[in-house]
């Protein structure tokens, strides 16, 4: 199936020190941890989360510490990648390994004791990481104006924590672009309500700021569940074969938790959809860092691993066991 209007926004490239979506919700989120005083920087995600790796790297750029609480999720080689990364930048991370409410109590009492900021909600995906993402749409908007891109019918956009998906439906909204989002549901931390109460949410706090932030009716969502497997992080026969297209007619290298299974999705739509869709415009929105770590990555002990992860007491907040390193 071909289409005639088919366009990647190349967020890939948003920084050199860390591409894909996650600079742009920490452009906000970080500039607020500054602000208010803090000198280090909490999240949590997956072992293998690339947003602790973009708060990691761009922590040391910031001159803050940052920090880590992870929990399991599938292996797949960008765990292992990740987990060196954190190293090099030395993430202060927690492992916990079958997360218990009261683990998690105990190590964010503990952290409180120290100045860490706190950010309740993995992948950034807070309003002020949201916003990042309105000013995403509002970017878009500009591209559109200045005719480097015809205005989108359609935008695919992995969804995982919703910040990116709820900013750019917002985005989409305070531009006047009537395009709808495909939302390519790829782990099932939030679904279309929650992503769209957060998109309401950002709304009403940006409105706190200027007044003149009208109200608006999220409606241009579409969530698309065809696409997820078997679960977060396990990847998808469609996927693997959209990631090795894109990578063999484009030169793109995308991942097969978030993007492969997005990119799946719109093949998957133009296939289905075929000649009614054949003259719209379509746009894929690459979410995926394109920073080459393998200098860093060359220059790491897997062995060392170890040493970065940390607990507050035995068998509460544990190092990984043998078993879980030879996992990966
Ligand atoms: C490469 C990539 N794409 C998309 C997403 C999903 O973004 P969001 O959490 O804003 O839904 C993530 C989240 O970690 C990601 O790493």
């Amino acid at each position: 199936m071909e289409l005639d209007s088919l366009w990647v926004k190349r967020d890939d490239l948003t920084s050199q020190l860390y591409g894909g979506n996650k600079l742009r919700k920490l452009e906000f989120i970080l500039a607020d941890a500054k602000r208010k005083g803090y000198d280090s920087v909490m999240t949590r995600g997956g072992i293998g989360s690339n947003f602790c790796v973009a708060n990691a790297t761009i922590c040391n750029k910031l001159g803050l510490l940052p920090v880590a609480a992870l929990v399991d999720q599938p292996i797949n080689p960008i765990v292992k990648k990740n987990l060196l990364i954190n190293l090099y930048y030395k993430n202060e991370l927690y492992y916990i390994r079958k997360g218990s409410r009261a683990k998690w109590l105990k190590l964010w009492l503990n952290l409180k004791k120290r100045n860490i900021y706190y950010m309740l909600t993995p992948g950034g995906s807070v309003p002020l990481g949201t916003l990042g993402y309105v000013n995403a749409e509002l970017e878009l908007k500009n591209q559109i104006d200045k005719n480097n891109i015809p205005e989108p019918d359609y935008i695919f956009v992995a969804c995982g924590s919703a910040g990116t998906v709820a900013g750019l439906a917002l985005g989409l909204k305070l531009a006047e672009i009537k395009a709808k989002i495909i939302a390519v549901q790829v782990s099932l931390f939030i679904g279309y309500e929650g992503t769209v109460k957060l998109a309401y949410d950002t709304r009403d706090m940006m409105f706190k700021f200027d007044k003149s932030v009208p109200e608006v009716k999220i409606d241009n969502i579409i969530f698309e569940t065809d696409y997820f497997g078997e679960g977060y992080a396990k990847p998808t026969d469609e996927g693997l074969a959209a990631m090795e297209l894109i990578k063999k007619t484009q030169k793109m290298e995308l991942e097969s938790t978030y993007t492969g299974k997005t990119l799946a999705a719109l093949i998957g739509f133009a296939n289905q959809k075929h000649n009614s869709i054949k003259e719209k415009t379509i746009l894929f929105w690459n979410t995926f860092n394109s920073r080459d770590f393998s200098e860093i990555l060359k220059k790491m002990k897997y062995k060392d691993f170890l040493k970065i992860f940390t607990g507050f007491s035995k068998n509460e907040l544990v190092a990984p066991d043998v078993n879980f390193i030879r996992k990966i």
